[in-house]
């Protein structure tokens, strides 16, 4: 059920006018639904779980499809800066526990992307059903209103957050280095 959502929902509504270039970061794939989606939208794609398990259990799956999966934290990314033409994230942004722990992360996906690519991801909105869905999880509900203003102060420019039922979606770009920049 979880996979037709993503496919037929989430992944068409996230990337809904949107291009990502050809190296792609994926944050939190769980156990990989999103990224089996992705796969089949950029020939580069590298995805970073903190769940270790999760992680082996996705490499071992992805072997051979040229995804490299990566054990690691996206608030502390094990990678080098200005590495990524596009990052995305699907439905994970409220796993990261904390509002500090998910600016953590949201400054470290804007030092691990090149100028001018694009981060873009949904999460869900929160409501009674979530909550109980999550009533022995550690989990920080992203709140949509202030998100854009959470992207900006994280360096990110060109911000869009459009909410919608259940979930809200999330697109913004890491500016040009301001010597490429014209006048
Ligand atoms: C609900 S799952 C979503 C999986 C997938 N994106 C999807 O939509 O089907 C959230 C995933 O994010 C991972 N996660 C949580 N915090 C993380 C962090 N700081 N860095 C990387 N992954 C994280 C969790 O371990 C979990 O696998």
């Amino acid at each position: 059920m979880w996979r037709n959502v993503v496919e037929t929902h989430i992944i068409p509504w996230a990337f809904e006018d949107v291009e990502l270039g050809a190296k792609i970061l994926e944050l939190g794939p769980g156990p990989g639904v999103t990224t089996t989606c992705l796969g089949g939208l950029t020939s580069d794609l590298t995805c970073l779980e903190i769940d270790p398990e999760s992680a082996s259990t996705l490499a071992r799956r992805m072997a051979g499809n040229g995804v490299r999966v990566v054990a690691g934290d996206g608030a502390a990314i094990p990678m080098a800066d200005s590495i990524f033409d596009g990052a995305v994230c699907f439905t994970m942004l409220h796993h990261v526990p904390s509002v500090v722990l998910q600016d953590r992360l949201l400054r470290e996906v804007i030092r691990v992307l090149r100028p001018e690519s694009v981060f873009l991801g949904t999460d869900s909105v929160a409501s009674g059903p979530s909550r109980l869905f999550h009533l022995f999880d550690k989990i920080a509900p992203v709140n949509p209103q202030d998100f854009s203003e959470r992207l900006r102060a994280a360096g990110f420019a060109n911000v869009q957050v459009d909410v919608r039922r259940h979930e809200f979606r999330f697109r913004a770009r890491k500016p040009a280095n301001r010597g490429d920049q014209v006048g």
